[in-house]
């Protein structure tokens, strides 16, 4: 029998020979003049000078660290205040903080399918395309998904139609901006759908927050009469992060007081976990009082993206779905993705070579995230490269 060492290197060889294995950058060589478009500092306050002295105003009044689990030491006056906070940005009865978006969606979504809840076993339907984290989340609950095609509302309501019973609850589980493709959900036409099977809906709002809906608020804001109903019914659930618009790091979920209390007994990432920093908490406090005043940032960012987006098609690359701040060129080929991020990277432009299982077989792409630091020079850099970049098939 092959010991770990021998058993990590053979598998992470069959890696590499599929063109799949993941290495960590090495920002530290690249050459000097770089332009990012593989953050997700999509406004680019992650340097916030105001957001950073905000940060070390809350560590100095509360310690570098939370100290314990919010159900033990860790609980802050500090968290109390930013949930207050977050509530009322995401028009929500309440919310409930956590350390990350990937703790939050796979421990919080967990307890919404315990089939313990619902004294039955949800009918659990899923976009296709979803994060890990949502995925994860109902492999922990042992509920079989129902996976709808990526952002075809039309295949939800087939499959909603098909296997609706009354017996059973319904839960819907969907990103509102995804994070891979760029592309958006129609959130009052899923709203409506929901409403038709009195169904509850958890949206993850992670690459939306602080970029759409009104004041960067989100897309699942929307004072549409379908999501005020499921909102008063409490099936409205909103997931978004801190680490990729506000700039930090951490996650919330806003949903109603019955939830929160439910999350804070049995949501083991929550429960088990020491609270996020008082840093992160100071931080993100300001962060949230800049965004919903960024109107210019966050319309420079649309237009630049529309421009990119016309670039890269007018050079015949594809660009999926993508109609937000996130373009994919989709390469298909693992080979070409890696080829095209080599080639951009040499000119200074650092982009990511998104692979399976990241994304389905055969549509491996580099993945272009804009953020409003920005500039049309930029992306003409980019446009430059292309030109002279054939794809391997
Ligand atoms: C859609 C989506 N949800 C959740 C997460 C996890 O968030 P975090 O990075 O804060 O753990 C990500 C991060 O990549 C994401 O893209």
């Amino acid at each position: 029998m092959m010991n770990l060492t021998e058993s990590a290197l053979a598998s992470l060889e069959k890696r590499r020979a599929d063109l799949l294995l993941r290495t960590l950058p090495d920002y530290a060589s690249a050459a000097g003049n770089l332009v990012d478009f593989s953050s997700n500092d999509y406004l680019s306050l992650s340097r916030n000078p105001d957001i950073i002295e905000a940060g070390v105003d809350c560590a100095r009044r509360y310690g570098a660290g939370s100290t314990g689990s919010r159900l033990l030491s860790g609980n802050l006056a500090c968290f109390e205040a930013l949930e207050a906070q977050i509530a009322q940005y995401k028009d929500s009865p309440a919310a409930i903080v956590y350390s990350s978006g990937y703790q939050a969606n796979s421990t919080a979504l967990s307890v919404l399918l315990d089939k313990t809840l619902w004294q039955a076993e949800p009918l659990l339907f899923t976009d296709r395309l979803n994060h890990a984290s949502l995925h994860h989340a109902c492999q922990l609950a042992g509920v079989r998904q129902i996976r709808f095609r990526h952002n075809d509302l039309s295949h939800l309501a087939e499959l909603l139609e098909q296997h609706a019973q009354a017996d059973r609850p319904i839960v819907i589980v969907t990103e509102t901006v995804f994070g891979m493709e760029g592309d958006s959900l129609n959130i009052e036409a899923l709203a409506e759908l929901a409403c038709r099977y009195n169904a509850l809906v958890y949206l993850d709002e992670a690459h939306a927050t602080g970029v759409w809906g009104p004041q960067g608020r989100g897309l699942g804001v929307s004072t549409h009469p379908a999501v005020t109903a499921l909102k008063r019914a409490g099936h409205w659930v909103v997931m978004g992060t801190f680490s990729k618009a506000v700039g930090v790091s951490g996650a919330y979920i806003a949903c109603s007081e019955a939830l929160k209390s439910l999350l804070i007994n049995k949501s083991s990432g929550f429960v088990y976990s020491t609270a996020p920093s008082p840093f992160v908490v100071g931080a993100v406090s300001r962060a949230l009082e800049l965004i919903p005043g960024l109107e210019a940032e966050r319309t420079r960012l649309h237009q630049l993206a529309s421009g990119l987006r016309r670039i890269l098609q007018d050079k015949g690359f594809s660009t999926g779905e993508s109609n937000t701040h996130i373009v994919p060129i989709i390469t298909g080929s693992s080979a070409s993705a890696l080829m095209l991020k080599a080639r951009l990277a040499e000119a200074g432009l650092l982009t990511s070579a998104v692979r399976p299982p990241t994304v389905p077989p055969n549509t491996a792409r580099v993945r272009l995230a804009l953020c409003a630091h920005h500039r049309e020079e930029d992306t003409a850099r980019l446009s430059a490269v292309l030109d002279n970049c054939e794809l391997i098939p």
